[in-house]
């Protein structure tokens, strides 16, 4: 760091969430949570670094994240803890479930998270370097009707936010199984090798380390090099073929429209069968993925444990807020202080203080100005507070020992005992 000016900027990438996004980012992880909660998700919160092992085995080490994207923590010189700030959630509650023994749980165990990720990522819209995701995970369950549940949860999540099903679409794509993909590789290999001369640097590497994501370079040359590309769908073995077909067909049940896309392969290597992303269909992210997942089959064993098969999905929580600004679904209401304390002269001040302690002691929301000297300011902020009650006390209530309750709606007032002012309080705001 050079110089004081960068020192008062956040670091790139990154960004504060004022007083005026709160209510809203609350929202859309309280619409999420309460989703997940009703599909049977319970919540868990993990440390937001891990070993870095974690994230480079289960990512997979040829991945973008694990070659270019993690943040690796350093404590002092000579320190060789390696550790990551988490890029991602997946990795960390595979690592949970087994160190707290979830695997003898009933299964499948569901559960949810939310919290800041890190990728070192090139900044723009909707790609920050932390972000939020929030996110659910079903460890125990090879079944379709979990890849079901899981996708029905993320779109209901969605649609009650009011994102409506033409502003998002679901695109789903199977990869197979460790039986029948690398058949398929071979395959896709032999025609990338037809195309070498027609292929951007990044999909040359990724046909050596990960050759299925070629099909997902964004670059529009590769796109029209590969659209005869060979499709996963037409190479699953039985299994991945009857799994995939009847997890389309509770989709279909449900009555949620999905895009069967074979470039949906995904950038994370621990993925298996089942793959989609909720991508938008509208607003400055138009295109971009408001949320992912997929199954990951073998991403436990990769740990060196018991298989278990898995599902799951997260949403970028800023994405699903920016589509939401975009089609102006940003208003929320907020909580507005119920009662405002005015005070006036110095001993009615401590007076207003201890006034102040009884009502939040009692549950009232409150708001005042103690340290402002005139009626007129206080009255103006009660009004701008939108408040409904002000209790105003001065030097003559403080020698009678009573309190004016005034109704800011309609202006009456009256003055009140101070040992009765609070039930007359809590009944009016009933
Ligand atoms: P992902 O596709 O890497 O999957 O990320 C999921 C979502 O996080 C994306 O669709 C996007 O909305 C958001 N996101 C990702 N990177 C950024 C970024 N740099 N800035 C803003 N938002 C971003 C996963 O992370 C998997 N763990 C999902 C999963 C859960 N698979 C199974 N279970």
């Amino acid at each position: 760091m050079s110089n004081e000016k960068q020192l008062l900027q956040s670091v790139r990438g990154t960004s504060d969430l004022l007083p005026n996004d709160q209510p809203l980012f609350q929202r859309v992880n309280r619409v999420f949570a309460d989703i997940a909660i009703a599909c049977g998700f319970k919540e868990i919160s993990l440390p937001i670094f891990e070993y870095s092992w974690l994230f480079q085995k289960g990512v997979g080490s040829t991945s973008d994240i694990a070659t270019k994207e993690m943040y690796y923590l350093h404590h002092k010189e000579g320190d060789n803890l390696d550790i990551a700030l988490r890029p991602e959630g997946t990795a960390g509650i595979v690592r949970a479930y087994y160190e707290h023994g979830m695997h003898t749980w009933s299964q499948p165990v569901r559960l949810f998270y939310s919290g800041p990720m890190f990728r070192h990522e090139r900044p723009q819209k909707g790609r920050e370097r932390q972000f939020t995701q929030f996110g659910i995970e079903s460890i125990g369950e090879s079944d379709s009707s979990e890849d079901a549940l899981v996708i029905l949860a993320a779109c209901q999540a969605l649609y009650r936010l009011q994102i409506k099903p033409e502003n998002f679409s679901v695109h789903i794509n199977s990869i197979g199984c460790t039986h029948c993909r690398p058949k398929y590789i071979k395959k896709l290999l032999a025609y990338i090798k037809t195309r070498q001369d027609k292929l951007c640097d990044d999909c040359l590497l990724r046909a050596e380390t990960n050759p299925m994501r070629v099909l997902d370079c964004k670059n529009k040359t590769c796109q029209a090099h590969t659209t005869d590309a060979p499709n996963h769908l037409d190479h699953l073995c039985d299994n991945c073929k009857n799994h995939f077909k009847s997890t389309l067909e509770y989709l279909e049940e449900a009555g949620i429209s999905f895009n069967i896309n074979h470039r949906i392969v995904r950038g994370l290597d621990y993925y298996t069968r089942t793959v989609f992303e909720l991508i938008a269909e509208t607003g400055t992210l138009k295109g971009q993925a408001l949320g992912a997942g997929g199954r990951y089959d073998n991403l436990v064993a990769t740990y060196g444990r018991r298989k278990a098969p898995a599902v799951g999905f997260s949403a970028g929580v800023e994405r699903v807020i920016t589509i939401l600004k975009d089609l102006k679904l940003s208003k929320v209401p907020t909580e507005k202080p119920q009662v405002f304390v005015i005070q006036l002269g110095s001993s009615a001040k401590k007076k207003a203080f201890s006034i102040l302690r009884q009502l939040l002691a009692a549950g009232i929301k409150t708001a005042s100005s103690l340290s402002s000297n005139s009626l007129k300011t206080q009255l103006k902020m009660a009004t701008k507070n939108n408040v409904r009650f002000a209790l105003i006390i001065g030097q003559r209530e403080l020698l009678d020992k009573t309190v004016i309750i005034k109704d800011l709606q309609n202006g009456s007032q009256e003055t009140v005992d101070l040992k009765q002012y609070l039930a007359i309080l809590l009944e009016r705001l009933k």
